[in-house]
């Protein structure tokens, strides 16, 4: 037993499998770039208000999984358990010009029991558009996530949408919800039984039995949203169906964060347990700068999960690790000084380069090349420190053990040649 672990529910990700987390970030940023959101960097903690405030007293979030804890000048901080809240307060802070639209990658700290997709550190990765009522943006942030998914490889992925309405329709809606539930009290499950008072919304998306079999009695929204809210939700449908981006209507789709009006959604993945199939979401939450302190004003995101993606495409059978992503290893049994000098020179060069250090016999140094999953081996002699020649040895594929002598001005051009025939 190791004196100390990572904490439960948090993990180490080494390479090879971070080079996949690499790989998911890279194509993210990508996209994010192409539609003009620029990357923000904040603070992993914030005061806890801005949470407390921003994501709701009464969610789950904030009274049950947030790391929350004073600073040693008496400060109550939390680590950040989402994003949104954060970017939101940094819109607050420096009034950059609207529509703000940025994108992050974060680690995000729910306190939750740790199981299979849900973890105590996850990482997101995520988008947040500030300064726009317009629905068509709602559309340009749903097709960047869906475009995000479909990138890096996942097929079998369900979207589900829903509005939730607006200070105009959703008060007279969640009354009648309560009066529902008040009058069906006794039917709800165990904890609703206890705490549906306090937010009547989350009965709707409770998944345990007793909840889910008075589902069709239950009051919808949808019945009752108000014109401006009906209208702009049938322009985000018109946009999703434009281009072609499938969805199901969810009127049970609320999600666990208290800031949303209309527009939510979320993208399921089809080939993961329900509980934990949720590989992305998000919505507009047109009143979150205000509740924090900042002028009304309009905004929409959402967050993808990066373990949740790496998940699903594992269930999907598409967990291609890049394999052997080294491309040479320099081979040096004269001292080393001919490793040091070709492995820097080869990287300049644009190769991926490595070597063994230490001093180490020939067959060591190739056991770590085959390790390495190296594609060639440059093996360097006395007698080819002699000719000024080195030996090229393919160490992978269908031409392995094929071996070519590579005069030095040749080198980098002969050993792409040998890589490019070596990978077929
Ligand atoms: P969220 O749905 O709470 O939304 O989290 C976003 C994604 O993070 C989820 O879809 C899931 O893939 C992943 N995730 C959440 N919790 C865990 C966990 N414990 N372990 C592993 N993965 C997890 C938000 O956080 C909102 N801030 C999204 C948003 C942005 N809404 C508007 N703008």
């Amino acid at each position: 037993m190791n004196l100390f672990q990572a904490p439960t529910g948090t993990r180490d990700v080494l390479a090879p499998e971070s080079a996949r987390v690499e790989a998911l970030i890279g194509t993210f940023a990508v996209l994010a770039r192409r539609a003009n959101y620029g990357l923000i960097l904040s603070p992993m903690f914030e005061d806890a208000g801005v949470f407390r405030r921003g994501v709701g007293e009464a969610s789950e979030l904030v009274t049950k999984e947030m790391y929350e804890f004073e600073d040693r000048g008496g400060r109550l901080l939390a680590l950040r358990p989402e994003g949104t809240a954060s970017v939101v307060r940094a819109y607050i802070q420096h009034r950059p010009q609207p529509p703000f639209k940025a994108w992050y990658a974060t680690p995000a700290f729910r306190y939750e029991r740790p199981q299979a997709g849900r973890y105590r550190q996850h990482h997101q990765l995520g988008v947040e558009a500030i300064g726009s009522a317009d629905p068509d943006l709602d559309v340009e942030v749903i097709a960047l996530l869906a475009d995000y998914l479909h990138a890096v490889g996942l097929q079998a992925i369900t979207l589900r949408l829903n509005s939730m309405g607006d200070d105009e329709c959703r008060p007279a809606y969640v009354a009648r919800l309560e009066q529902f539930l008040e009058a069906h009290a006794s039917e709800l499950c165990a904890e609703h039984q206890e705490n549906w008072k306090r937010n009547p919304l989350r009965v709707l998306d409770c998944k345990r039995v007793e909840c889910l079999a008075l589902r069709p009695q239950m009051p919808r929204l949808s019945e009752q949203r108000c014109g401006p809210c009906e209208a702009h939700f049938a322009r985000v449908r018109e946009g999703l169906d434009a281009l072609g981006i499938a969805y199901e209507l969810d009127d049970f789709l609320v999600r666990g964060l208290d800031y949303y009006t209309r527009t939510t959604f979320e993208f399921g993945s089809d080939a993961l347990q329900a509980a934990q199939n949720a590989v992305g979401g998000g919505g507009r939450y047109d009143k979150l700068v205000g509740a924090l302190g900042g002028p009304e004003t309009p905004g929409i995101g959402f967050a993808t999960g990066i373990e949740r993606v790496l998940l699903a495409l594992e269930a999907e059978g598409k967990a291609t690790m890049d394999e052997g992503p080294v491309e040479v290893f320099v081979v040096d049994l004269t001292g080393g000084a001919e490793a040091r000098d070709l492995t820097i020179a080869l990287r300049r060069e644009g190769f991926v380069a490595e070597r063994s250090f230490d001093q180490r016999s020939m067959k060591a140094q190739m056991r770590q090349a085959d390790r390495a999953g190296a594609w060639v081996a440059l093996i360097v002699g006395e007698a080819e420190l002699a000719s000024g020649e080195i030996t090229a040895r393919v160490l992978r594929g269908e031409q392995a053990h094929q071996q070519v002598s590579l005069a030095r001005p040749e080198l980098t051009d002969g050993l792409r040649q040998l890589l490019g025939k070596a990978r077929g």
